[in-house]
């Protein structure tokens, strides 16, 4: 049944991503203009515990859409993964008036949102994360911000790798899921694409593909591979004893965490959070928004938690292609 709230929460939890500060932006205004008050939480549900949390109004999310990161803190919290964090996370909600809660992360941060919506505070989670990887949205908060920082660096160590006739591993990040490299392969024109989702342990075929590429006149050779996979500075080695040709690694790391949100980020996250805090106003609980077929939706989490993605067979196709 539907449960009118009155204050509600919002706090990022996870790994951060740009746009996240778009999300709560968002979030705080939609939802004072919907009547609520609204407090902010502090480094995700370990600041809950450790009840730092702030009040918030307009002026509170001015100058922060052009902004990665997030102004609110991220963390990780294993306290609140067991039933007695839960509790007591439920309790500091109730004591500081917060009966809704918007959660701004990851699969593992709807599994905390899970857990304090059984505890009867409202909650609604918005998918925050440069890794792609929830299954329920076919967008999250920062991807798309990720792998345009991503493609740029590619783009400059291709130029480097060209002029000194190298190969070059670039190494991506995305947890366990493909992802980031994929949509990287295809934007940079990479020569080898290696997924945590279709890695064979081949790695004779990117010689192989390597010296071939090599008689036929090209001057670099781009091997973007996830970070789910790894171990770039090791295979670099090794395909350089195997070819005799200088290879080199980089993994570019948390510089694809950060940076100016793009544009899309922006619209969306605040597209997500106007939308959460409508879902909230509206009594709804245990639902996350999402973006399928083009569309704004909401799922129950205990749904969206159970779906599945897999990596588009066309698109890994075409990377290849290319
Ligand atoms: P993400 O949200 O990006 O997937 P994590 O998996 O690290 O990132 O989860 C973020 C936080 O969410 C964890 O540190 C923890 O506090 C909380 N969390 C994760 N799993 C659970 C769970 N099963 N129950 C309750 N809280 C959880
Ligand atoms: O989930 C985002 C992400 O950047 C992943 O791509 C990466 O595996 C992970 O977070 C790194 O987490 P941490 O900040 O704990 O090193």
């Amino acid at each position: 049944m539907a449960k009118q709230v009155k204050t509600i929460g919002v706090l990022t939890s996870g790994g951060d991503a740009p746009g996240m500060n778009a999300a709560i932006r968002a979030v705080v205004r939609k939802s004072l203009a919907n009547g609520l008050k609204v407090k902010g939480i502090k480094k995700g549900y370990m600041g809950l515990l450790n009840e730092e949390i702030i009040d918030m109004d307009r002026r509170s999310v001015s100058d922060i859409i052009q902004k990665g990161g997030t102004i609110l803190g991220t963390a990780r919290c294993m306290e609140f993964t067991t039933a007695e964090g839960q509790a007591k996370g439920a309790e500091i909600c109730r004591k500081h008036g917060i009966d809704g809660m918007v959660v701004i992360g990851g699969d593992g941060s709807y599994r905390g949102a899970q857990k304090l919506s059984a505890q009867g505070i409202n909650t609604v989670g918005i998918p925050g994360t440069i890794d792609l990887d929830i299954a329920c949205t076919d967008y999250t908060i920062g991807f798309d911000t990720s792998i345009n920082t991503a493609m740029e660096a590619i783009d400059k160590i291709r130029d480097t790798s060209s002029s000194h006739e190298r190969v070059s591993i670039v190494e991506v990040m995305g947890r366990h899921a493909g992802y980031i490299a994929l949509w990287c392969a295809i934007a940079n024109g990479a020569d080898d694409i290696l997924l945590p989702e279709k890695y064979d342990y081949n790695e004779q075929r990117i010689i192989d593909n390597i010296i071939d590429n090599r008689k036929k006149g090209k001057t670099h050779h781009i091997i973007v591979n996830a970070e789910g996979i790894g171990h770039s500075t090791s295979m670099a080695r090794r395909i350089e004893a195997a070819t005799g040709l200088e290879t080199r690694a980089s993994i570019l790391g948390y510089m694809q965490r950060g940076g100016s949100p793009t544009c899309k980020d922006r619209v969306y996250a605040s597209m997500m959070g106007c939308y959460a805090a409508d879902i909230l106003a509206a009594g709804k609980t245990n639902r996350v928004v999402s973006y399928r077929n083009g569309q704004f939706v909401d799922y129950d989490i205990d749904e969206a938690l159970a779906m599945k993605k897999n990596i588009n067979e066309y698109m890994y196709e075409i990377a290849r292609i290319l």
